[in-house]
Order: structure tokens, then C-alpha cells, then sequence
């Protein structure tokens, strides 16, 4: 059996890019050399497309061990992704994107795969898209009757042009103290705490430095850190739970990427009840967003026992060490095998996609 062409793609112009290669050294060097011929394709960070040696470079793979890394035989002038004219084929058999949040998990580069009719492993434009604006997937889980904190959505130019009546919303639909959320970053880039009038003042201005969107919400106190990861396509299946144990206050980029204080928890120490209705959740979140492929859904759980849901992050962390594969190995699931799985899904969905009707005459 010829092996399956699997093009990487990590990097990106994203404040994520760092992060994305850690992510993608780990996905590269357990792909199973058996089955697959990997691509590298790296995106630099002000965007630039880098294949082959760049790519190697630029991802470091020297070190990787990975016997099955190939290099694409393309001209200078063409763009691999999308199908040789002159040989009317393919370069790869699937995508795996490994890029996080804007750019990469947000819908535009799936986009531009269902343009040049690849399949990838992953969410696809909608779910993309819905699940990184932190907005309106509040929108569409509130409608799905998943329970959340309580939230505004606040738009850049109608906080500029008029502060007041949105401050005074704010006071009264949820209060301090409060979180403010640029709508579509991850890694808690621009999000702060405000407890007063001033500081939310502060607060909204910084996070509108990041995005037209702002996402002001009612802030618990210490809540402890629940995480699920759901996998599969239309019919996904939600792992064990891990808990996370913020370093500081709470779990901010630093504790993420830099001080390696946090702690992950696995299996999480929560009451059957607890963990049978976070695993429902995490799956009706999936769902509602239209995922597929993967996500890692996160919760909040209040020393009173309540549930909130907090996010769905479509293209989680991927390290060998990341709560998203650890939460599978801890399933029965090693990560090599997690990674076949997600490769199968994105050509099952491909497959499924491809079933629409084009036409209205045949
Ligand atoms: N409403 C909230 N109440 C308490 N802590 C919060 C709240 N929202 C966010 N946090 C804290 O901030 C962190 C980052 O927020 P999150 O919405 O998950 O953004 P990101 O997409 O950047 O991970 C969370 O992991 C949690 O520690
Ligand atoms: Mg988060």
C-alpha cells in the first residue's frame, strides 16, 4: 500500500506561532513513518510560505527522528497546495493544520482548503470560525442551553464613539468583577480583570487594541479548570477529565508558555455526576459549533459544584505534554494513534463533503 501524503502546516501569523511549532515538532516526529510521507509547509509570521528545506528550518527537524520527511518536488513558482494543472493530481492526500488561533483556527485557511478541495484534519469554516469569536460562540452555545457566565459583546467603534450606555449595561446585566476578552485570540492575550468602573474603562480600551470585538463577562472567583477532549466527526466521543491548576491568579500567557507553573490534573477529582455531565456538555458543544475532527472543550466548576462551559478550542495544544493528547492517553488512546484517527476523520469528512449535489440536472 503506497503511503498517505500528509502536508504539515504550523508557523503562522499568529501571536500563537511559537506555540504552534512546539505543537507541530510533537505531531512530526510521532507521525508513524510506516503509513505517511510528510510534507513540512511553514507559514513565517508576517505570512510568508515556506516548503522543504525553509520549512525544515524553520521547525527545526534535525532533531526530530523522523525518517519520513520528504520534499516536494515543485517549481519555484507554484504553490503545492493547490493541484498541478499539467498532471492534474494532488501533492498531498491530507492536510494537518497545526496552527493556532488567528489564521489558522479561526476559518480562513480552512477556507482556502476546501478551495483546492484537500481534505484536513479538523474543524471546517464554520465550526472554525463560531468557535474562535468568543462572542458568538456564546451566541450559538446560549441557544444550544449550555450554561454560561453571563456576557456582552462589545463592538470596538460603538465603545469609541459612545462608552457610557455600554459601562452602564455592563453594570447592570453582570456587574463586577468582571473579565474582558478580546473575541478572537487565545493564549489569554489582552484579557484582564476589572473590578471598577475605571479599570473596566482600561480594561475594554487594551483589549480593543487586539480586536473589533470585546467579550466583557462575569468573573468567578478562583473556579477550578476543568478540560474534555471530544473527538470524532458528526458523532464524537468526549474523553476522561483533566484539571488544570492555574500558577497565579489566574491562567494567563505566561503560566501557559513561560513559567511552567500550572499543573495538569488527570484524571480530574470530581463526582461521577459531575464528570458524566461535563462529558455531555463537551459533546453537545462540539455539536452546536458544527466541529469535527477535534476540540478541547474547557469548563469552570465553582466551589459550589456549578458547571459554565468557557470555550471550545478547535486546534488544541498538541504537544506530547499538551491536556488535549494526555487526555486521550489517559482514554486508552497513545498519540500516534490519536494522530491515524484524526487523518481517517479528515477523510472521512472529505469523503462525506463530497456527496453534496452539484448540480440540479443530473
Ligand atoms: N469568567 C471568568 N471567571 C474566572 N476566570 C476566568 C474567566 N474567564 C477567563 N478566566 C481565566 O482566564 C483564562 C483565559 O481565559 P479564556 O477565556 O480561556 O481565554 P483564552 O482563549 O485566551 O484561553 C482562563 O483559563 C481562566 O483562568
Ligand atoms: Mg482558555
Amino acid at each position: 500500500m503506497s503511503k498517505l501524503r500528509v502536508g504539515v502546516i504550523f508557523g503562522g501569523r499568529s501571536g500563537e506561532h511559537e506555540v504552534s511549532l512546539m505543537s507541530a515538532r510533537s505531531v512530526v516526529s510521532a507521525l508513524n513513518p510506516q503509513k505517511y510521507e510528510i510534507f513540512l509547509i511553514g507559514i513565517t509570521k508576517d505570512g510568508g510560505w515556506v516548503f522543504n528545506d525553509q520549512a525544515a528550518r524553520m521547525l527545526g527537524s534535525a532533531d526530530l527522528n523522523q525518517p519520513a520527511i520528504s520534499s516536494l518536488t515543485v517549481e519555484p513558482d507554484q504553490f503545492p497546495l493547490l493541484p498541478d494543472p499539467n498532471i492534474n493530481t494532488r501533492y498531498f492526500d491530507v492536510i494537518f493544520p497545526v496552527l493556532h488561533g488567528p489564521h489558522g483556527e479561526d476559518g480562513t485557511i480552512q477556507g482556502m482548503l476546501e478551495l483546492a478541495d484537500l481534505p484536513y484534519v479538523g474543524a471546517g469554516v464554520l465550526g472554525s470560525a463560531v468557535a474562535m469569536d468568543k462572542g458568538l460562540m456564546r451566541t450559538v452555545l446560549a441557544q444550544a442551553g449550555l450554561p454560561l457566565l453571563k456576557w456582552e459583546t462589545v463592538i470596538r467603534s460603538r465603545w469609541e464613539a459612545d462608552p457610557e450606555p455600554i459601562l452602564a449595561l455592563i453594570e447592570t446585566e453582570i456587574d463586577y468583577p468582571c473579565f474582558v476578552k478580546p473575541a478572537n485570540l487565545g493564549s489569554s492575550v489582552g484579557i484582564t480583570k476589572a473590578t471598577n468602573r475605571q479599570q473596566l474603562t482600561a480594561s475594554i480600551n487594551y483589549a480593543c487594541e487586539f480586536d473589533r470585538r470585546v467579550v466583557v463577562e462575569q468573573a468567578l472567583t478562583a473556579p477550578r479548570e476543568i478540560e474534555c477532549s471530544v473527538l470524532g466527526n458528526d458523532d464524537p466521543e468526549a474523553s476522561i477529565l483533566g484539571e488544570i491548576v492555574p500558577g497565579s491568579e489566574f491562567y494567563d500567557y505566561e503560566d501557559k508558555y513561560i513559567n511552567n507553573k500550572s499543573q495538569l490534573i488527570i484524571p480530574a477529582d470530581l463526582t461521577a455526576d459531575q464528570e458524566q455531565a461535563i462529558r455531555d456538555y463537551a459533546v453537545k458543544t462540539f455539536k452546536a459549533v458544527d466541529c469535527a475532527g477535534m476540540a478541547r472543550v474547557d469548563f469552570f466548576v465553582t466551589a459550589e459544584g456549578q458547571i459554565y462551559v468557557n470555550e471550545i478550542n478547535t486546534i488544541p495544544g498538541f504537544t506530547q505534554i499538551s491536556m488535549y493528547p494526555k487526555l486521550w492517553e489517559a482514554s486508552g488512546l497513545q498519540y500516534s494513534d490519536l494522530l491515524d484517527r484524526l487523518i481517517e476523520l479528515a477523510l472521512e469528512r472529505h469523503q462525506d463533503k463530497r456527496r453534496r449535489r452539484i448540480s440540479i440536472n443530473s
